[in-house]
């Protein structure tokens, strides 16, 4: 059996149309969503364009692959003891499909063009596709494990920088602000006079994706779950960069405090925040 096909069917081609096909219809969405909740507090919300999306995807992946086991964020209770139980669950799969409907909600909601939909294939555990689709600029990045990072039919590679002084980096506000939002203003705290800027744009899939393609030289967020990361993690080392905890261990599905950079300024940014005691560690 080939890696990334079963029965002659693509999976990396599944992942595109999927997350394209959705992407078209958040995008189609965009200003008329009728009913907003807030999950757990009013810096986190779900519409039901979130939860239409998130349908729209396992409906396509459950076409195709049937016996996969599909992770999606509006599956999931909120909370992060919630999020992490289901990701235990299912981290052994054989085929674990891991899906953000629409990464950016707030964005979403407010009509700020910066939101994405994140789709992330891993086998047993490592992921193995991963594609990032942002409908506002129609961009889809796509990244096939030990094949390199594509958008629009070009490879792409992370930043040139290496040092700090030189970078522009992300991060984000977790919606979880009683313990990763005073970490990450910490962190923001100490980084922001190292580096040329920062920006805090309000999609980490998208924050990442821009990191393997060179817009950004490096990410970090406390707190985060895997449908946030997975496709992201992927671009990020399959773009030449790389990805790893805050604490500078190396990625897998469990981690939640991020840290993906073009590889060069990922020690000097790694040192800042355990400077500023904002690592989550
Ligand atoms: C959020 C976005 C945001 C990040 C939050 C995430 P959602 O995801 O990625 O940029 O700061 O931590 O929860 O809820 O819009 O899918
Ligand atoms: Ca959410
Ligand atoms: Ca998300
Ligand atoms: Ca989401």
């Amino acid at each position: 059996q080939q890696p990334f096909t079963v029965s002659g069917k693509s999976f990396t081609a599944v992942a595109i149309n999927t997350a394209a096909k959705a992407g078209e219809w958040i995008k189609l969405k965009l200003g008329s969503h009728a009913t907003l909740a807030q999950k757990s507090t009013s810096h986190d919300l779900v519409t039901e364009v979130d939860k239409g999306s998130e349908t729209m995807i396992r409906n396509l992946i459950r076409t195709h692959f049937p016996q996969h086991a599909i992770l999606g964020e509006e599956g999931v209770a909120p909370g992060a003891d919630a999020s992490a139980r289901a990701l235990k669950a299912m981290q052994d799969e054989e085929y674990l499909w891991i899906v953000d409907p629409i990464d950016g909600t707030t964005n979403f909601v407010h009509g700020f063009p910066f939101f994405s939909v994140s789709i992330a294939l891993a086998h047993r555990g490592e992921v193995i596709v991963g594609v990032v689709y942002d409908p506002s600029r129609d961009e889809l990045f796509v990244a096939e494990k030990g094949k390199g990072v594509y958008v629009k039919g070009k490879r792409m590679n992370v930043s040139a920088e290496a040092k700090l002084s030189d970078a522009l980096v992300a991060t984000g506000f977790p919606a979880d602000s009683g313990y990763a939002l005073p970490l990450n203003l910490q962190g923001i705290q100490a980084v922001a006079p190292r580096v040329r800027n920062i920006r805090v744009a309000g999609s980490a899939a998208l924050h990442m994706a821009y990191v393997a393609v060179g817009r950004l030289s490096g990410f970090w967020e406390i707190g985060l779950n895997s449908w946030d990361v997975a496709a992201g993690a992927l671009l990020v080392s399959e773009a030449g960069g790389l990805i790893t905890d805050t604490a500078g261990q190396p990625y897998t599905l469990a981690v939640r405090h991020v840290l993906a950079s073009n590889g060069k300024i990922h020690e000097e940014l790694r040192e800042t925040l355990a400077g500023a005691q904002a690592t989550g560690f």
